[in-house]
């Protein structure tokens, strides 16, 4: 074998161990780098994923805002009762019309002693017999979404065939405005009477329907059937 021919030979091997080293030594580091990528990717991804979900989230909230702002029309149940009769059927009709219920309550709450109303001393008795002294304090006469309530339902129980007075605080502090007002009341033996008028004509707005009497003790599915046939 020539000197050539072996030095051929020998840098044939060499370059041929050094492709080898590259290509070996190029995978590894790829290897790695596609490990770090890879991972560094994935990571993105997520990111990129998270964040394409949140943002549909916040674009699914912001249709339902937008479509519960346009369409919200509210029912509001309130109503005074100061010995849970009038409470009741003030509970069925919320239940009934999906509407939110709102208690008035008297800055000084009505104890049985003040209810009694066969003594002319008594509370109510004074207050009956002084039309000045019905001017009752509540705690509350703001109700929260009141600009949105389209139909307010107003319960109170009779006193000596008149609501009781404690409504006509909340009557008087709110504008009824666009609204369609419905009376109901509760009563021993009294029927409705003029007590919705009067209402009305305390409030000076809103649109106010006849309303309905229920007895002291009315049955669930009385009230049901009424709100049913009132059809809002
Ligand atoms: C001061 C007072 C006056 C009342 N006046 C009448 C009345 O004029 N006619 C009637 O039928 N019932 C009358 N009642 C009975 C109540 O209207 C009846 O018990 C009502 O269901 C009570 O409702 P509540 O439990 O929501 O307070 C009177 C009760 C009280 C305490």
């Amino acid at each position: 074998m020539s000197r050539r021919v072996l030095s051929l030979i020998m840098a044939g091997v060499l370059t041929a161990g050094l492709l080898v080293g590259c290509s070996s030594n190029s995978e590894n580091t790829k290897n790695d780098y596609t490990i770090q990528y890879e991972q560094a990717t994935d990571e993105q991804k997520q990111g990129e994923e998270s964040e394409t979900l949140e943002n549909v989230d916040a674009e699914d909230t912001g249709i339902e805002e937008t479509e519960s702002n346009e369409t919200e029309e509210k029912t509001i149940v309130v109503y005074f009762s100061a010995t849970g009769n009038t409470e009741q059927v003030a509970g069925v009709i919320a239940e009934a019309t999906g509407g939110e219920l709102f208690q008035l309550e008297p800055v000084e709450p009505y104890t049985d002693e003040d209810l009694d109303w066969t003594d002319k001393n008594s509370r109510v008795g004074k207050e009956h017999e002084d039309p000045e002294k019905r001017e009752i304090e509540l705690v509350s006469t703001t109700i929260d979404g009141w600009e949105s309530a389209s139909v307010v339902y107003v319960g109170y129980p009779l006193w000596w065939g008149i609501a009781a007075w404690p409504v006509n605080s909340f009557v008087k502090a709110n504008d009824f405005v666009g609204k369609t007002v419905i009376p109901f009341c509760t009563s021993a033996s009294s029927g409705l009477g003029e007590s919705g008028e009067l209402l009305a004509e305390l409030a000076g707005s809103g649109e106010w329907k006849e309303g309905r009497r229920f007895p002291s003790n009315a049955s669930d599915d009385e009230v049901r059937e009424w709100i049913e046939g009132l059809g809002f």
